[in-house]
């Protein structure tokens, strides 16, 4: 801990903070102190605090009962509480919504790697030598008359001037390889470099199995938080390039193509967005079924065991290539000319599963053909809300026996109306009469 000397009384300016947080942390520092305590800002505020970049998460961490002191603010400040008490954190959420998360600060034993830690208190130099990253490992003191001391017992400053990524310790992958998404994750959002050991050391740990140890849930939240930063494409050709797709039994393999998909996907997420401002899309599942987009049925069936993912997710990411591609190849004919046809080509899909169709549209940079795949989607969305007049009441009033058919004519009805044919309901009466005459023929006939 040399290097805490020269480092100890540098003091940082929190103005930066939005006043209402600032406050706040003003006011914790006067509680800590009426208690005696010592109070820290920590984590990822700090590194982007140093950094100039927004993030107002504020985790804190008490050199003493980080979870008794959390109770204290909850009462002064009638905020809500939660208490988790094997991680010995609390999280607190004012009535204005404002949330803090007080931790105590700690030493932490992995029973075994890739397991979650148990924990011991310890003092604050100790809990930042716990973590992640040198960039990660910075606190700045909330106490009155420490406000805005920086502790920097690793450098951390130093690797965020020479935007380097660096582990405190060697074991650091082993004792948590999400770790190794981490790096992956802050090198390309900085666009920071991996310094060299900690590049050996990523590279050694992604080459044994210790990522096969990490829990379904771990690994799926590490994986989505990669595949939600602001342009994944870079991260997921790092993460092959480091053999890192190694998370599935059978890998994925990043194909050209597949590349070329998952490049695509930004331009067709900023066309959808332009398009249905409404329309909500999981980001990091597209970029999920992108990777996936030329995977086996069986690999992809394999990935959503492997991250856990839930069943509205797993349905999404298993649309299928051979729908989509179909779909595509379809919607980009012109020989395609019915509305109907679209809708009905299109009908199951989420819509994540139309962005990836576009993206895969994108990166085969066919103007025509993707302007014409451009308004057959704007014309899609139009018609998904289409409704007809008459429903199966109507049908049955008409006389239909219960039956198949009453799908086949409320669809038939359905196409008519995306087509145009029909506008009014005494146009669907008339085309319901036509259409149960025959169905009775057909009846008749058999
Ligand atoms: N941390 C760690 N090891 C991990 C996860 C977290 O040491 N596997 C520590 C780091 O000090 C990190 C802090 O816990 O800064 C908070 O973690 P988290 O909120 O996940 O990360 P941030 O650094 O805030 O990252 P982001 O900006 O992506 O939220």
């Amino acid at each position: 801990m040399s290097g805490m000397k020269n480092q100890v009384n540098r003091v940082v300016s929190l103005n930066r903070l939005p006043v209402r947080q600032l406050r706040l942390l003003k006011q914790i520092g006067r509680l800590a102190d009426e208690q005696g305590m010592s109070v820290y800002l920590v984590g990822g505020v700090v590194r982007d605090l140093l950094l100039k970049r927004e993030n107002w998460d504020l985790d804190l961490t008490i050199e003493g009962d980080g979870i008794a002191f959390a109770r204290l603010v909850a009462d002064r400040y009638k905020a809500g509480l939660a208490v988790f008490d094997r991680f010995a954190t609390a999280r607190l959420v004012f009535p204005d919504g404002l949330k803090v998360d007080i931790a105590t600060t700690r030493r932490e034993s992995y029973a075994q790697p890739a397991d979650l830690p148990t924990v011991q208190p310890a003092s604050i130099e100790e809990d930042l030598s716990r973590r992640d990253f040198t960039i990660n490992a910075i606190a700045v003191q909330l106490n009155q008359r420490q406000f805005g001391r920086l502790l920097d017992p690793y450098a951390g400053q130093r690797d965020l001037r020479a935007r380097t990524i660096r582990v405190l310790h060697a074991g650091s992958f082993q004792d948590d390889p999400t770790r190794i998404f981490r790096a992956i994750r802050f090198e390309q959002r900085f666009g920071f470099h991996l310094e060299r050991t900690t590049l050996r050391l990523l590279a050694q740990a992604a080459s044994t199995n210790l990522i096969q140890q990490l829990s379904g849930p771990r690994l799926q939240n590490e994986i989505l938080l990669l595949l939600a930063e602001r342009d994944p494409a870079r991260a997921i050709s790092r993460l092959a390039q480091l053999k890192l797709f190694r998370f599935l039994p059978r890998s994925l393999s990043y194909t050209k193509n597949v590349k070329r998909t998952v490049t695509a996907v930004p331009k067709a997420l900023a066309w959808w967005a332009r398009r249905f401002p409404d329309s909500a899309i999981d980001r990091p599942i597209v970029y999920l079924m992108a990777l996936s987009s030329e995977a086996s049925q069986a690999v992809v069936a394999t990935m959503i065991r492997r991250l856990a993912l839930s069943r509205e997710q797993a349905k999404k990411v298993s649309t299928g290539r051979r729908r989509v591609d179909r779909a595509l190849k379809r919607l980009t004919d012109r020989k395609i000319a019915r509305p109907s046809q679209a809708y009905r080509l299109l009908e199951d899909f989420s819509n994540e599963a139309l962005v990836l169709l576009l993206a895969k549209q994108v990166s085969m940079q066919q103007g025509v053909r993707l302007s014409l795949l451009r308004r057959r989607l704007v014309a899609y969305m139009k018609n998904r809300t289409t409704k007809t007049a008459l429903t199966g009441r109507d049908l049955q009033a008409m006389g239909l026996q219960p039956g198949p058919q009453y799908k086949t004519i409320l669809g038939k009805l359905l196409d008519a109306r995306i087509d145009g044919v029909v506008t009014t309901e005494a146009d669907e009466r008339a085309l319901a009469h036509r259409l149960l005459k025959k169905s009775v023929l057909v009846i008749r006939e058999r």
